[in-house]
Formats: C-alpha cells, sequence, structure tokens
C-alpha cells in the first residue's frame, strides 16, 4: 500500500486532532524508512504511546488518518501488537513469560509472588499505578527460566524471592 505523505500535513491543520505536532513529525519522519504503511503504522502507534503512555481511541482515529487507512485496520494491528496498549497501563510494565519451558521450571511460583506483593492479577495494574503486570509468551531467555521483564529489563533464574528486591528498583 502506498504511503500518502499529504495525510500527514492535512491534520496537522485539525484542531480536533489529539496528536500534537512533535507526534506527526516523528511520524513524517518514520515514513522515509519504510515501504509498507502497516510496518509505519506500528511506529506511529510507539511514537503516540511513548509521549502518552497507550493508545486512546482518538488517539488511534487521528494515527489512522494521519496514514490514510481506516480505524479498523490500525485497530487490527494495534491488537496484534502486545506491546500497543489500548488501555491506560502503570507506569511501569512487568511481563511473565508463561511459555512452556518457564513453566517447567516454575513460572507459576513468580507469578504468585508478584500477585500477592503487588495484589493484582495479570491484566492489572496496582492501586498505585506503578506497575501493570502481564503475561507474555516467551522472551527469549527458556534457558534461563522463569524469566520476567520489568519495561526493558530482563530478570531471569528467578526466585519467589527475588520480587522484592526487583520491583523496589522501580
Ligand atoms: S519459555 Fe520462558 S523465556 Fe522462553
Amino acid at each position: 500500500m502506498e504511503v500518502r505523505q499529504d495525510k500527514i500535513n492535512f491534520i496537522v491543520n485539525d484542531k480536533a486532532s489529539s496528536l500534537n505536532q512533535e507526534e506527526l513529525d516523528a511520524i513524517q519522519r518514520e515514513i522515509c524508512h519504510y515501504e509498507d504503511v502497516r510496518s509505519i503504522a506500528v511506529e506511529a502507534l510507539k511514537i503516540v504511546q511513548k509521549n502518552r503512555g497507550w493508545i486512546s481511541d482518538k488517539n488511534l482515529e487521528d494515527i489512522a488518518f494521519a496514514l490514510g487507512i481506516s480505524s479498523c485496520e490500525l485497530e487490527e494491528i494495534a491488537t496484534f501488537y502486545s506491546q500497543i496498549f489500548r488501555k491506560p497501563v502503570g507506569q511501569n510494565i512487568i511481563r511473565f513469560c508463561d511459555s512452556v519451558v518457564c513453566y517447567i521450571n516454575g513460572y507459576k511460583k513468580i507469578q504468585a509472588a508478584l500477585e500477592k506483593i503487588l495484589m493484582i492479577i495479570p491484566g492489572q495494574t496496582d492501586v498505585n499505578g506503578k506497575f501493570t503486570l502481564l503475561p507474555t509468551c516467551c522472551l527469549g531467555k527458556c534457558d534461563q527460566g522463569p524469566v520476567i521483564m520489568v519495561n526493558d529489563d530482563m530478570y531471569v533464574s528467578l526466585l519467589p524471592e527475588h520480587i522484592d528486591c526487583i520491583l523496589e528498583k522501580y
């Protein structure tokens, strides 16, 4: 699909847009690096999410408009990628691997420790808005499971008693 750069500029003049100039400029710059509009769509979502923490319905609509694709198509892309959040999340994202090797290595105990300390279940954010807990499929460190990631930081070979110390860093 051909990228319609004219749409990017047009939205700048739309006072109802939820996107700011900085976001539109960043999306415009990404267009130079990709041939496929679907790839740009993911980057555009990430740009806006980086600024705001999550993608609201209005943000999604305005990004779709800027890229010249339908909101439905962008919604499909947004929901396919687990890195894109369509609801508000905490300041820090904790992902625990619930795939088979980490299961064998005891991820359930790690999950239980996280749930107990944070008093939430997967998919929820703690009462302070500090952590969101999400299950994820294989973090690529299968030989060192159980594994969690907090934002971009990976923690491997975990025991339940490690969790308190890890969370204190954030
Ligand atoms: S199975 Fe857990 S990191 Fe791969």
